[in-house]
């Protein structure tokens, strides 16, 4: 806990607009966690510069969140900082759209459409937002965000506003060098996406069946994290979990959904350590009967101990 000094503290508290103990569990789709010890929305560049580059300087911990779609907050929940970009705003050049980071990519999704431009119709299914897609190469229906990108500007602590290139984000299925590589702490601004020129109406009819197909395959109106396991090589997590049994498993209020065996939805006052123990025995379940060692998509973050 070297970090925490009464200086560091001071300094902290004298962000404008931070929030000490401030819950998260709403600000995730699961629904659960503990909260923030610290927390702030950013807008300006100078305040997310300020926040950033004085959390490095000082060693203090931080958590950068987006619409809280793919994350398990511990119950105990988060010590530092928990940053939250706000820029919700895009501008549409030709067939080139930017989006900033805190803008959904279900809410872009229809902007597109609505401005007549096919290729980016698969972002219905994807709940979170433009900043977390980037973050994990997020994608529905075979396809990712990494198919359309060409640019994403974002900001390393102790080195300002960057530009990247799609290559220098290592954008791999559910992966990227901002989740686990060189990119790890930076924080994504915004990210420009090329479209093809369509028919709004043809792309808003292909999204309204999507979205009804996986309201059938989905359990989309329960408090979930969207998949829990990231699916292996040449086969799928819904269908091993359902092959083994596990469909329906409990622990306390978190359950294995019925409908889709890669989904666990939070029935209401599930714990983080309940889900924890549930993913836990899904995974030991599933290596003791095919050998296989399932990858959790989601991400526990938080104090666990
Ligand atoms: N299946 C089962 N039992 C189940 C669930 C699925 O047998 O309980 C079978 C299905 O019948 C199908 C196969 O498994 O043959 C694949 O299932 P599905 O089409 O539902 O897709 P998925 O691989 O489970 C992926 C993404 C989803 C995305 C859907 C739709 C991953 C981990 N998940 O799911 O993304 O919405 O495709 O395109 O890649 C997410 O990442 O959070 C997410 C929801």
């Amino acid at each position: 806990m070297t970090w925490r000094t009464k200086s560091s503290l001071a300094w902290l508290r004298a962000l404008p607009g931070i929030k000490e103990d401030e819950p998260l569990a709403s600000r995730t789709s699961f629904g659960i966690g503990g909260p923030a010890e610290f927390f702030l929305e950013l807008g300006r560049p100078e305040a997310i510069e300020k926040a950033l580059d004085g959390s490095m300087e000082r060693g203090i911990p931080y958590l950068l969140l987006g619409a809280g779609t793919n994350l398990l907050i511990a119950d105990r929940g988060v010590e530092g900082l928990v940053l939250r970009v706000v820029g919700r705003d895009h501008e549409i050049e030709g067939t080139r759209v930017r989006a900033s980071a805190g803008l959904k990519m279900m809410r872009l999704a229809r902007i597109v459409a609505d401005a007549g431009l096919r290729g980016f119709e698969f972002a219905i299914g994807v709940p979170g937002t433009v900043g977390g897609a980037v973050y994990q190469d997020a994608g529905c229906w075979g396809k990712e965000i990494r198919e359309v990108l060409v640019g994403v500007e974002g900001y390393v602590p102790g080195r300002g506003v960057q530009r990247w290139t799609p290559s220098d984000l290592g954008l791999g299925y559910r992966t990227s060098a901002l989740r686990e590589g060189a990119l790890k702490g930076a924080l994504v601004l915004s990210a420009t996406v090329q479209l093809e020129r369509g028919d709004g109406e043809e792309a808003r009819q292909l999204m309204a069946r999507l979205t009804r197909e996986r309201s059938e395959t989905q359990p989309i109106k329960t408090k979930n994290c969207g998949s829990v396991f990231k699916n292996p090589k040449g086969d799928s997590a819904g269908r091993l979990v359902q092959a083994a049994g596990l469909k329906g498993a409990r622990a306390g209020n978190a359950v294995v959904s019925t409908l889709h065996g890669n989904f666990i939805v939070n029935e209401g006052g599930a714990t983080a350590a309940d889900v924890r123990k549930l993913i836990e025995q899904v995974m030991d379940e599933v290596t003791r009967r095919f050998g296989i060692q399932l990858e959790p998509e989601v991400e526990m973050v938080g104090r666990w101990k």
